[in-house]
C-alpha cells in the first residue's frame, strides 16, 4: 500500500494506471461502516484509492473540527488489511492553498433544507472536497454510505449536473448490535449518552412500522396526516428520552429531498439529535421495489422472526 501526501505524487499514480479505479472518501477514524464501502470497492476495481482528509470547509466555525477524532496509525492498519493500493493523505494547505477562491455551491432543497438548513454551507464544502478528490483521483466508481443519505443525493447531483464519468454506489447503513448507526462521532459519547443513542434507530423502526401500516392500507385521502403520524411516531420515542434533544425529523424524497405529501416510496425518514454536546444523524430509506435500506441489524431481526 502506497501512502501519497501531495496531488502531485497521486497524479504520478494515477497516470500508470489504465485499468478501473475504484475511490472510497473518507475523513479518517474508519470503522466498520468504512470497511463496507472498501470491500465493496475491492471486489468491483483493480486499483483501489482511499482517501483520508478531514475537511475544514465542510465544518462551520462553532462546529467539532478542530475535535474530530483522528488516528492516522490505525486508520493505515486498517486499509492496507482491506487491500487498498493507495491512500491519499493531502494537507489542508495543499487541498486549500492560499488565495483558494472556487466553490461547488449546490441550490435549492437538496442542499439547503434538513442537514443543510442545520449545517449552512455543510454541502458547498462537501461537494467541492469531493469534486477536488474526483479530479485528482478520476476514478471510474466512487463509493458512498446511506448513513449520510443527503450527501449522497447532493453527489449524486453533482456528478450528474457536471457531467462527470463517475459511477456512484449507495451502501447500506452498517450498525452496531443494538441499532446504533456506526459513526466516527459515537467516539464522543459516554457510556450513558450511548445508550441513549440507540433512540435514534428505536424511533426510526417505529416511523418505519407506522409508513408501512399506512401504506399497506391505501388510503390516498387521509394521505397528508398519514405522513404527520410517522414524523409523530418517531417524536413519541424521542420524548422518552429526555437527554436526547430532537433537531428535526422528517420525510423526504430522497432524490431531490423535498418533503414527502403523499407517503409512498421512494422516501427518505430522517433524523438528526443532539446528546450532550454531540450531534447524530441517522434514516431509514423506503426503496420503490418496496424494500427498506435500515442496515444489517433489521435483516438479522427480520431473519430471526
Ligand atoms: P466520513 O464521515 O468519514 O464517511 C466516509 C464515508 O463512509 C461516507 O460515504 C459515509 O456515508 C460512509 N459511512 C459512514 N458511516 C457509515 C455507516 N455506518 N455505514 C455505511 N457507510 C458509512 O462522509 C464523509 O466522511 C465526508 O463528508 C466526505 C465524503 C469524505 C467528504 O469530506
Amino acid at each position: 500500500m502506497r501512502i501519497v501526501h501531495t496531488i502531485e505524487a497521486m497524479r504520478l499514480e494515477r497516470v500508470q494506471w489504465t485499468d478501473q479505479v475504484g475511490f472510497v472518501p473518507t475523513m479518517g477514524y474508519l470503522h466498520e461502516g468504512h470497511l463496507s464501502l472498501f470491500k465493496r470497492a475491492r471486489a468491483e476495481n483493480q486499483v483501489l484509492v482511499a482517501s483520508i482528509f478531514v475537511n475544514p470547509t465542510q465544518f462551520s466555525p462553532q462546529e467539532d473540527f478542530s475535535l474530530y477524532p483522528r488516528d492516522i496509525e490505525r486508520d493505515l492498519h486498517m486499509l492496507e488489511a482491506q487491500g487498498v493500493d493507495v491512500v491519499f493523505l493531502p494537507t489542508p494547505e495543499q487541498m486549500y492553498p492560499q488565495g483558494f477562491a472556487t466553490y461547488v455551491d449546490p441550490q435549492g432543497p437538496l442542499a439547503d433544507q434538513s442537514e443543510g438548513a442545520s449545517r449552512p454551507g455543510h454541502f458547498r464544502g462537501v461537494a467541492t472536497i469531493v469534486l477536488k478528490l474526483f479530479q485528482i483521483i478520476q476514478p471510474h466508481n466512487a463509493y458512498f454510505g446511506q448513513k449520510d443519505a443527503q450527501q449522497v443525493a447532493v453527489i449524486t447531483r453533482m456528478v450528474s449536473d457536471l457531467n462527470l464519468p463517475i459511477t456512484v454506489h449507495i451502501l447500506p447503513t452498517i450498525r452496531e448490535a443494538d441499532g446504533i448507526a456506526m459513526s466516527s462521532r459515537n467516539s464522543y459519547l459516554s457510556t450513558e449518552e450511548r445508550r441513549i443513542a440507540t433512540v435514534l434507530y428505536r424511533a426510526l423502526l417505529a416511523g418505519q412500522a407506522t409508513f408501512q401500516t399506512a401504506l399497506d392500507a391505501h388510503t390516498q385521502d387521509t394521505a397528508a396526516r398519514q405522513v404527520e403520524q410517522v414524523i409523530q411516531a418517531l417524536h413519541t420515542v424521542i420524548a422518552t428520552e429526555p437527554q436526547a434533544h430532537l433537531d428535526y425529523v422528517e420525510v423526504r424524497d430522497p432524490q431531490t429531498f423535498l418533503p414527502l405529501e403523499i407517503l409512498q416510496a421512494p422516501a427518505v425518514l430522517l433524523i438528526a439529535v443532539h446528546i450532550g454536546s454531540t450531534r447524530l444523524i441517522d434514516n431509514f430509506v423506503l426503496h420503490l421495489d418496496g424494500t427498506w435500506d435500515t442496515g444489517m441489524l433489521t435483516s438479522h431481526l427480520q431473519a430471526r422472526r
